[in-house]
């Protein structure tokens, strides 16, 4: 009533002289202001610890952008318990009241878009595009999860008996616990924190340490939407030491996590495991890895291709869980495709992604980089090094963009998740085979087939079994409502983000039937 069909938030447009003013503006305004201590928000206030850990520049190690106040065992207990007493009053508002708080934190985080983009730029060296849709898909989760609250939160009759009254709706199921990654940080964040608060469940955010400043911008725009105190709590902490204590917790009623496979089966296994004083069965949503193939036939249009394979597999320095880590050619193009692929990767330019003449920036994090130089060596062993681009500032979180050829579908650079600018480069005998070797890993998340073939896209749509396949484009970039994401087998447990089935995961259904 009165609300506007949901439509996604606009992309940002360089060609408009503003925009491209405001991003080096909202950088030097966020860089006049950093470096201080961020506190952890519970029960509504600021709470300092004098545990810290500062988070910095992947571009430039020496330039700090805060010290993240940790929580401790403490600081966990007093957020559980404000979530605990503010959830037996949110969960009786309305629907349509807890729509509005989210509707409200679209507008400030709209407004303050350019400013929420550099913090992303600093902190994990996204490029200005790719940190301003960040912020436009955080935006969109609010818009959406609102509308669609409202859409849940009728209460259905069900039946036609006569005599008989039968209610169906939805009750939300307690206290969620949201762990977020660092690729993702403002979006994949806010999105799972607003489903949890929409449907009523009390939230403890404990975001990732390399992305932590950028989580600190959802307990200030959450804050400055008047949402009420211990309906969001920021919990920063080190996973040694407050992690498991967190999942493990009786009073903990789901948890929500986006990450890496190894931590989604270990939350899984530990939230399996009854706590002493526990009252309900733990839910856990977690989208984890992918080991993503496109696959290029042998009539595939290669201007395009080229250019769509490169964005997917080297766009925030292939740090998507959508990224494409696999590129499967079938024989007769190989040639032409692959020597397309390396001449234009060579072309790519690598700094700093604060400057947006720079395609590729530095990895996240020192841990990260170091972890990519593993599997870069790795490649090395198992395959041809095609590409390895090591002309890379010395200092920073640098690493070399890769691909590397003759690799074998049972290689581990074709089965394990590596999260960095390396790409796999695989060749199969025919489309059938590309889509067998497509199918051959242990995860499903996304996927693109490249082909002029009407029966060889009907195929790939039957049998290319992944959450989300594009047909002809690059295969990260999921937009909230038009493509619901998410995957299955080691991919992770729980329907699609911004797709029509993500809220009911977060309630408890109930029927009431009265004798009339
Ligand atoms: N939703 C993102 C994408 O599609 C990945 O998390 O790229």
């Amino acid at each position: 009533e009165g609300i506007p069909l949901f439509v996604n938030d606009a992309m940002i447009d360089f060609t408009v002289p503003e925009a491209r003013a405001a991003f080096p503006s909202a950088i030097a305004d966020i860089r006049s202001r950093m470096g201080g201590k961020i506190p952890l928000y519970i029960d509504g206030k600021d709470v300092f610890t004098e545990d810290v850990i500062p988070t910095t520049n992947p571009a430039n190690y020496s330039e700090k952008l805060a010290d993240i106040c940790q929580a401790g065992v403490a600081e966990v207990d007093a957020a559980l318990n404000a979530a605990e007493r503010a959830f037996y009053i949110w969960r009786d508002v309305s629907p349509e009241d807890r729509a509005n708080y989210l509707f409200k934190s679209a507008e400030v985080a709209r407004r303050k878009a350019y400013e929420l983009s550099a913090w992303q730029i600093l902190e994990v060296g996204k490029q200005w595009d790719q940190a301003f849709h960040d912020v436009g898909e955080g935006i969109d989760f609010l818009e959406y999860y609102a509308r669609e609250m409202l859409r849940l939160g009728r209460p259905r009759r069900m039946g036609r008996a006569p005599g008989e009254h039968n209610q169906l709706f939805y009750q939300p199921k307690g206290i969620a616990a949201v762990i977020s990654p660092w690729n993702f940080p403002f979006a994949i964040s806010i999105g799972m924190a607003a489903a949890a608060i929409v449907t009523g469940n009390p939230v403890v955010f404990k975001p990732s340490s390399i992305s932590a400043r950028v989580g600190y911008n959802l307990t200030e725009v959450f804050r400055e939407a008047g949402l009420p105190a211990g309906v969001f709590n920021f919990c920063p902490g080190r996973s040694s030491v407050m992690g498991d204590y967190l999942i493990e917790h009786p009073k903990v009623s789901m948890i929500c996590f986006t990450g890496s496979m190894e931590v989604g089966l270990r939350i899984q296994n530990k939230a399996s495991v009854v706590q002493p004083g526990q009252m309900q069965c733990k839910r856990v949503i977690a989208e984890m890895g992918g080991k993503n193939a496109i696959i290029i036939d042998d009539d595939a249009d290669l201007d395009e291709a080229v250019l769509h394979v490169l964005y997917s597999a080297f766009g925030f320095q292939g740090q998507k869980c959508s990224a494409c880590s696999r590129v499967i050619v079938v024989e007769p193009i190989y040639e032409r495709f692959v020597s397309r692929l390396i001449k234009a990767a060579g072309d790519i330019k690598i700094g700093p992604s604060e400057n947006p003449a720079n395609y590729m920036g530095p990895v996240a994090d020192v841990t990260l980089q170091k972890n990519v130089n593993e599997y870069i060596k790795v490649a090395e062993q198992e395959g041809t090094i095609l590409l390895k681009r090591t002309d890379i500032p010395a200092e920073g979180a640098y690493v070399p963009l890769t691909i590397v050829g003759d690799i074998q579908p049972d290689h581990r650079i074709a089965q394990e998740e590596i999260f960095g600018p390396v790409l796999a480069v695989l060749k199969a005998k025919t489309f059938d085979h590309a889509l067998e070797i497509a199918n051959g890993t242990r995860f499903a998340l996304t996927g693109g087939v490249f082909s002029r073939s009407p029966e060889h896209l009907e195929k790939a749509r039957r049998e290319f079994r992944v959450g989300n396949l594009y047909l002809n484009r690059n295969n990260t970039g999921a937009l909230v409502e038009r493509q619901p994401f998410g995957g299955f087998k080691m991919s992770g447990v729980g329907s699609k983000t911004g797709g029509p089935d993500y809220l009911l995961q977060f309630m408890d259904p109930r029927c009431v039937t009265e004798n009339t």
